[in-house]
């Protein structure tokens, strides 16, 4: 039997995989939601016959669509995608998102972008009404990474921004590296009151390869409760 945030969770990941259509070339997210979208997935193709490639965000997806034995390819092979299926770690009114609690925002971010549609699946625990509570993580590159993280915090000064606190995610004693080699540095703001221009103020700074605000990338947000309900929103 499953937890209430579990079943909040296989719920809605149950409901998005129905979204998903023979052929079709799919996005899959990382993270403990995504984990159950996979499994989904994995049982729609054995008990229907669906064909589908996947484009894992992450090693930790790609290794699990491998051992369900879901077909997976690169980004670059496929190109474009159908539909990407994520998890989130916030979302608000406009659907715009925090991701990269998991530390795989920048595949997460190039695979939903190359996609038609981005389905996110939350429990009810992520909605919130402005973005920030959960710290924003932005992934640098190891070079130089105390002189961007600098940049960062003057950059957060003359943004006005309140909560200034910016730390360097650790993996135990050393950095946390993500997929793609480098670091991530996450910021504490408690409330983001323009996502759309800190977006974009942070991708310009030098080191900065990207940050865990998805802007007009959602369209539909698929909320599992833990009764069992879903909602689906768009
Ligand atoms: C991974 O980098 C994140 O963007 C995940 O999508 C996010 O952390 C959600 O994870 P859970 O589904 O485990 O909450």
């Amino acid at each position: 039997d499953l937890s209430p945030i579990d079943k909040a969770k296989f719920v809605a990941a149950k409901r998005a995989v129905e979204f998903i259509e023979d052929g079709m070339r799919v996005g899959l997210g990382t993270g403990s939601t995504a984990a159950w979208m996979v499994r989904c997935l994995a049982e729609r193709m054995r008990e229907e016959g669906l064909r589908v490639t996947g484009v894992p965000t992450s090693s930790r997806t790609a290794g699990l669509a491998r051992q369900l034995g879901i077909p997976i390819t690169s980004l670059d092979e496929a190109r474009w995608l159908d539909l990407t299926i994520d998890g989130a770690d916030e979302f608000d009114h406009d659907l715009a998102l925090i991701k990269g609690g998991g530390g795989a925002l920048l595949q997460e971010k190039i695979v939903a972008t190359a996609s038609d549609r981005m389905i996110v699946i939350a429990d009810t625990a992520k909605e919130v009404a402005q973005l920030g509570g959960f710290p924003l993580p932005l992934e640098v590159i190891p070079f130089g990474w105390q002189t961007t993280k600098a940049l960062i915090e003057e950059t957060l000064v003359s943004l006005e921004v309140l909560g200034r606190d910016v730390t360097l995610r650790m993996n135990g004693e050393r950095p946390f590296v993500t997929d793609e080699g480098n670091y991530i540095v996450d910021l504490h703001l408690g409330r983001i009151g323009n996502p759309r221009q800190l977006s974009l103020v942070v991708n310009q700074i030098p080191g900065v390869v990207e940050n865990g605000l998805f802007i007009d990338i959602c369209d539909i947000v698929v909320i599992g409760h833990g009764d069992g309900r879903v909602e689906v929103r768009d």
